[in-house]
């Protein structure tokens, strides 16, 4: 005798198992992220699902989107299962090797394609690129920019330059492996440094939401012992590497502008920190120019 027929599924249905699935599991937006593995799976976009509620889904499309769905209740974050992350204008691809790009890294790509306006032909550089997100975005809204970016993960910047490749924007953007601006000594000249550097509390690490923690690269999350290593470190190292009145823009985590802005200033090079704040109304952007005669 042979076993009972797979059930067989309509989009719609499926969709809508799958939200009551995730909200009794208490995810976030659990029909938004029902769509968003479904539309990967199918390789639609999200709203294209809209016009196909009753398509049949064939038996392989089901079990390919229930693997999507046992990795997200295992708590690998979405944007890794879809290996798909949008910022600003661009679609990047990601991996585990490199952290997710935030909404609130939108804010210092603001920041600097606002100084960037004044600047003709300016050098860029993103220190510590991830996925590329910064420097991707800034040669793309910036077409006049020559962007370099700067990683100490080898594996992230792989990631990087196949985004640079797939954006078509790699003839602008040069990548180089090394530790903070090594890979440019004794001195480069950019109108501006741009970095979201790793400022987590080191003890802060373990109370991290348990999908940035156990999946997003701790490389990428570590400032030290209070967070601010990074900023230390930059502060001390960026005013020879910038040009007169070249602006370094720093993303920092909650609570930490004003400490930022003052190791800014202790350092001697910059002249008075600007800060911005991110939609919640956090202070999330630390800029400062370099001073004429630093
Ligand atoms: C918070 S992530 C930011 C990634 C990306 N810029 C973004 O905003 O999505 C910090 C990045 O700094 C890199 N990093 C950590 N230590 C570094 C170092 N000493 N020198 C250069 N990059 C470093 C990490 O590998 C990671 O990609």
């Amino acid at each position: 005798m042979s076993g009972a027929a797979p059930r067989t599924w309509q989009l719609l249905p499926l969709l809508e198992e799958t939200s009551r699935f995730f909200a009794a599991r208490n995810l976030e937006n659990p029909r938004l992220q029902a769509e968003l593995l479904l539309a990967d799976v199918l390789a639609l976009r999200r709203l294209d699902l809209y016009l196909r509620f009753d398509q049949l889904l064939s038996p392989a499309q089901v079990d390919a989107y229930r693997e999507h769905v046992r990795q997200r209740l295992r708590g690998v974050p979405l944007q890794y299962i879809t290996g798909k992350a949008g910022f600003r204008n661009l679609n990047l691809s990601v991996d585990p090797a490199v952290l997710i790009p935030r909404p609130e890294t939108e804010i210092l790509v603001e920041v600097a394609l606002e100084y960037l306006q004044g600047v003709e032909a300016p050098q860029v550089l993103d220190v510590g690129c991830g996925s590329g997100a910064i420097a991707l975005a800034l040669a793309q809204e910036c077409p006049a920019a020559r962007v370099k970016a700067t990683d100490l993960s080898s594996a992230a910047l792989a990631r990087a330059r196949a985004n640079a490749r797939e954006l078509e924007l790699a003839d602008r953007v040069g990548f180089c492996c090394g530790d903070l601006l090594d890979p440019f000594r004794p001195a480069g000249q950019f109108h501006l440094i741009a970095s979201n550097p790793p400022y987590v509390r080191r003890g802060d690490l373990e109370g991290l939401e348990a999908q940035v923690r156990d999946h997003e690269p701790h490389l990428a999350l570590d400032g030290g012992e209070d967070g601010l290593d990074f900023y230390r470190r930059l502060a001390g190292l960026a005013g020879p590497f910038l040009a007169p009145e070249g602006l370094l823009v720093l993303e920092v985590g909650a609570g930490q502008a004003d400490e930022v802005a003052a190791l800014l200033e202790q350092s001697g090079c910059f002249a008075p920190a600007s800060i911005r704040p991110d939609l919640a109304g956090i202070p999330r952007v630390v800029s400062a120019a370099r001073r004429a005669e630093a």
